[in-house]
């Protein structure tokens, strides 16, 4: 049987064509390579907990692997298992789990889980977060998946649900197509018949699912994931979309990675140079998860919630940071670490140079990636005080923060500067391109990445003064 051994992770929602099986990652040293019919080996996967749909579609184009051998536990690469591929990890045990009340299906899953990744048995989770709930990133594979258990699963725990493709009340307007609409409204029937709560949202953790500390949970969404573990001090790995499926249904997850005290660890520290915008935490966590995508890094600098959110986001879209320190800020005890990495001006703007595809001349701005909390909308409505918009401008958000911003005035601001505000879904996981749209800029560098790889288009990473001065005049 043929191989192919990758020397590199893989970003597993974006790096595989689909329907050949090449590696089209930017930068893979195997781009280029086909996965299909191969035993593959690899590192562990990089970037969205959404990638665990993308093994579905792979079997449905002919284009999976037949076996694929882990060298590191990966929750959303185990989640090739739910589509019938074979995943092994180096010195795996058998562990059981004995429950007779959870479909037979997930528990035979979560056994197979625990023995690849060398778990220490299982843990309740009281708190889960289900990605990959978009029609443009599951697709019709997915969306089958989840029909299929539609009526036969019951949700044991509260499951709050990320973006979908789609404003639900406001998609006409957006100019989603009919067809799309459809298939995305199916996935919302299935997941709200089994127990799914509609936020809509990346930011759990602002609308009411806020694990306490210490608490295990199991949450997909990168950018969630490494928000819990690193700002809430909860426990959590990177789960795959499907796992959090098998997670809400049954209450348990496997106990390894991140669950484990061992696992917590800071490597070493980051001493940036002075952060001038938030963007600039942007571009300084997609630097550090790009260079050392698996590490638990300390960044020592200052921040509220949406410098958090930045961190957390775009560590976990150029690598797999799931967990990092920020002093005063983390609640877990720091330990002593002697190791600094020092980052330069110069390394921050290089991010922003590499990320960008052209200079001026965006068809549309895009904010909210992650969705916008309260905050956000409190200094952009102060930003934009006075100025008119000169291209179009949407901004993302939850449906509760909206209702917030709407009953409390702040909205006001947005409206006479002329941005529209979107609800329930985002920039990447909504189909832009199909909307005619092909220059985008945007101050967030996790959108920045996807937008060019998932959604072809034309990028432009800048900080939000920039973006004020080239796509608004004053009034
Ligand atoms: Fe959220 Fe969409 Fe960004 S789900 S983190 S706004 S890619």
């Amino acid at each position: 049987m043929k191989e192919l051994r990758l020397t590199h992770p893989i970003s597993w929602l974006d790096g595989i064509d689909l329907r050949t099986g090449k590696i089209i990652q930017p930068d893979h040293p195997q781009r280029g390579e086909s996965i299909a019919g191969k035993v593959l080996y690899i590192p562990h996967s990089i970037g969205s907990t959404v990638g665990a749909y993308i093994f579905f579609s792979l079997r449905k184009y002919g284009t999976a692997p037949v076996k694929i051998v882990l060298e590191e536990p990966d929750s959303i690469t185990i989640g090739a298992e739910l589509a019938g591929i074979p995943v092994e990890l180096k010195g795996g045990r058998e562990i059981r789990l004995e429950d007779t009340e959870i479909p037979d299906e997930f528990r035979r899953y979560l056994e197979r889980e625990a023995s690849i990744s060398g778990a220490e048995g299982f843990v309740r989770v009281s708190s889960v977060h289900i990605s990959g709930v978009s029609y443009a990133t599951i697709g019709d594979a997915g969306r089958e998946w989840l029909e299929g258990m539609k009526g036969k699963v019951r949700f044991r725990t509260l499951a709050t649900t990320n973006p979908l493709g789609m404003d639900l009340i406001r998609w006409e307007e957006m100019g989603i197509p009919e067809r799309f609409a459809r298939g995305q409204l199916s996935i919302v029937d299935s997941l709200l018949q089994m127990g799914a709560i509609p936020s809509f949202t990346c930011t759990p953790y602002l609308v009411g699912n806020l694990p306490h500390f210490g608490e295990h949970i199991s949450w997909g969404e990168s950018s969630a994931v490494a928000y819990a573990n690193s700002v809430l001090g909860a426990k959590t790995n990177r789960e795959g979309g499907t796992k959090t499926i098998v997670s809400a249904a049954t209450g348990y997850t496997s106990l390894y990675g991140r669950h484990l005290e061992v696992n917590r660890r800071p490597d070493f520290k980051v001493n940036p140079p002075e952060m001038e915008d938030l963007s600039d935490y942007y571009a300084l966590a997609y630097l550090v998860g790009r260079e050392y995508p698996n590490a638990v890094p300390v960044y020592l600098l200052r921040g509220s919630v949406p410098e958090m959110k930045a961190l957390s986001a775009a560590g976990a879209a150029s690598g797999s940071i799931e967990l990092f320190y920020v002093p005063g800020v983390t609640p877990n005890p720091l330990q002593r670490v002697d190791q600094e990495v020092r980052v330069t001006r110069r390394e921050l703007r290089g991010v922003y140079e590499d990320l960008s595809t052209f200079d001026g001349g965006a068809d549309l701005v895009v904010l909210g990636c992650p969705h916008l909390s309260l905050q956000e909308f409190r200094v952009l409505s102060q930003m934009v005080s006075g100025r008119k918009a000169t291209t179009r401008f949407w901004l993302y958000t939850s449906r509760s923060v909206l209702s917030l911003i709407e009953r409390s005035g702040l909205k006001t601001a947005l409206d006479r500067f002329g941005a529209e505000i979107w609800a329930d879904t985002c920039m990447v996981v909504s189909p832009l391109e199909e909307m005619g749209v092909k220059k985008v800029a945007t101050n967030s560098a996790k959108a920045a990445k996807y937008l060019r790889t998932l959604r072809g288009l034309e990028v432009e990473f800048l900080n939000l003064k920039e973006i004020l001065e080239r796509y608004s005049v004053p009034r």
